[in-house]
């Protein structure tokens, strides 16, 4: 897909016109200049169709009369003082939508001219654009048959501004956080047969064009420096563990302690010997979602140059159960030190972490971490799918991930940590056991998860095993299964935080 801006006085004679209406059904300049040209057919559409400008409304006029457009789109805005950056994508996400089953090659957006609106010129210009590559995103590699029917036509998305230049400065850095989330959407998407811990590693090598370094660790090396629990985990399945390791030095202080972010990438968990029930067990190629985004938003930063100092450890196994399967009883010895009692294989997530973020702090020292990880089914009963779930050491670090999350829209829900929680995981013959009681399954995984956090590090981990995929089209700018939710977020965090 071809994404464009152009001048405000191009004429736009081809393809599909998107102009617009506020609240009160009024015309901004281009839907009053169509709806002259068409002498009042536009009007009398918006009458019969009850448009009243609320957000969200759409009207489709084809062939209008006295216009050489395929088809009029006007759009509903909403109240002047309400539309912002979210509601512009939202909008655009709605168009694309619109389209995607028509024969539409071309769209153009006019949507200049709401007085009082909270975005406007260039950022209203940009944040159209990053609401439709967001939207337009589609995973169809594996599609052999009706091609013409189920593949969209749309190749181009242009967006008329008064001052171009600035546009494309202002979509440079959103194209980044763009094309990031798509990174992570394909590698949600992509089934576990493809994707494996070693192809996900081999996929995170294309980072090194961008001036991303990146390390490779296989078995071998994982043993040798004392990974038991991550190591644990993989060794029932015949692919091998890898841990992936990315830096970005951006900063103009090559030698500041950088920003650290883990992810849990379980490329397939059936659970291991604790095995997961059929319907349990669908989707869970898609639990590698943590470390899908966070090497969607490496994928960012280093494609806008972000002036940040970031690691990333991703944690790549496949949790399959087999003769040489870790067994529930097994007790292992992680990096840190400290041993678990893995009473149930299925809560493998907190085990590739608790090396994977013991290893981030050794080696990098960083200025805090956070892990990002499918982690619980409990976080989708206590949150569903509108917010991830955030357990954190640290109120400044929360605070700031809350303010993005709102902003970026990709919303989080701090819930509690404590002492009470942590008895929860006590063993009877290791340092702690990998599962609690049967309530607060979210909490206590993340109490295991702490216990591998140093003192001073701030810290934050969120559990997005509700929003790293959803079913259907619940979302204005999410088409498909993977959401790539995380590169959005993490992004504003940095830029609004942590850059020269
Ligand atoms: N990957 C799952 C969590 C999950 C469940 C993600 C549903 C997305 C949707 C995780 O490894 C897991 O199996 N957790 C167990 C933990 C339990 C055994 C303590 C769970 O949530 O049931
Ligand atoms: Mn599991
Ligand atoms: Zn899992």
């Amino acid at each position: 897909m071809q994404f464009n801006f152009a001048a405000a006085s191009l004429k736009v004679e081809a393809g599909s016109l998107v102009v617009a209406a506020s609240e009160g059904t009024v015309l901004l300049p281009a839907a009053a200049k169509a709806d002259k040209a068409s002498k009042g057919a536009v009007g009398r559409a918006l009458a019969a169709s009850r448009f009243t400008g609320k957000a969200g409304q759409l009207v489709e006029i084809l062939a209008p009369a006295g216009l050489s457009v395929n088809r009029l789109i006007v759009l509903g805005l909403g109240k002047a003082e309400e539309f912002d950056a979210s509601a512009a994508q939202s909008a655009a996400a709605a168009v694309l939508g619109r389209l995607k089953g028509s024969n539409e090659t071309a769209v153009t957006f006019d949507l200049e001219g709401l007085k009082g609106a909270k975005v406007a010129g260039a950022d209203l210009a940009a944040n159209l654009v990053f609401g439709a590559k967001l939207k337009s995103y589609a995973f169809d590699h594996y599609r052999t048959k009706d091609l013409d029917e189920r593949l969209s036509k749309l190749t181009k998305v242009t967006v008329l501004t008064t001052d171009v230049a600035a546009a494309k400065k202002a979509w440079a850095p959103l194209d980044a956080v763009a094309e990031g989330t798509y990174l992570a959407r394909d590698l949600v998407n992509e089934p576990p047969n493809v994707l494996y811990p070693a192809e996900f590693a081999r996929r995170a090598k294309a980072l090194v064009k961008l001036g991303v370094k990146v390390t490779v660790l296989g078995e071998t090396q994982m043993k040798r420096l004392g990974m038991g629990a991550l190591l644990g985990v993989g060794q029932g399945s015949e692919r091998e563990s890898q841990l992936v390791v990315l830096e970005w030095k951006g900063s103009r202080k090559k030698t500041a302690a950088p920003i650290a972010f883990v992810g849990k990438g379980v490329c397939f968990d059936s659970g291991g010997l604790s095995l997961k029930p059929g319907a349990g067990m669908m989707g869970m190629k898609g639990d590698m979602g943590g470390a899908a985004a966070v090497i969607g938003t490496m994928r960012a930063l280093a494609l806008r140059k972000a002036k940040v100092n970031a690691v990333a450890v991703l944690a790549l196994v496949e949790n399959m159960p087999d003769g040489k399967a870790q067994r529930p009883d097994d007790v292992v010895t992680s990096l840190s030190g400290q041993t678990i009692e893995v009473l149930n294989t299925d809560a493998e997530g907190r085990l590739v972490l608790a090396d994977a973020l013991w290893y981030a702090q050794d080696k990098f020292a960083p200025k805090f971490v956070i892990d990002l990880a499918t982690l619980t089914g409990a976080i989708l009963i206590a949150l569903g799918g509108e917010h991830a779930g955030l357990f954190s050491n640290d109120d400044t670090l929360s605070g700031q991930l809350a303010e993005a999350g709102k902003a970026a829209g990709e919303p989080v829900w701090r819930l509690p940590l404590g002492k009470g929680y942590d008895k929860l995981i006590r063993s009877k013959i290791a340092d702690m056991k990998n599962i609690g009681g049967q309530h607060a399954g979210s909490i206590t995984a993340a109490q295991f998860l702490q216990r591998f956090v140093k003192d001073k590090t701030p810290w934050v981990h969120l559990d997005i095993a509700g929003v790293a995929w959803q079913d259907g089209e619940q979302k204005p700018l999410i088409p498909s299964w993977g959401t790539g939710w995380g590169v959005r977020l993490l992004d504003r965090l940095v830029a609004d935080n942590y850059e020269d």
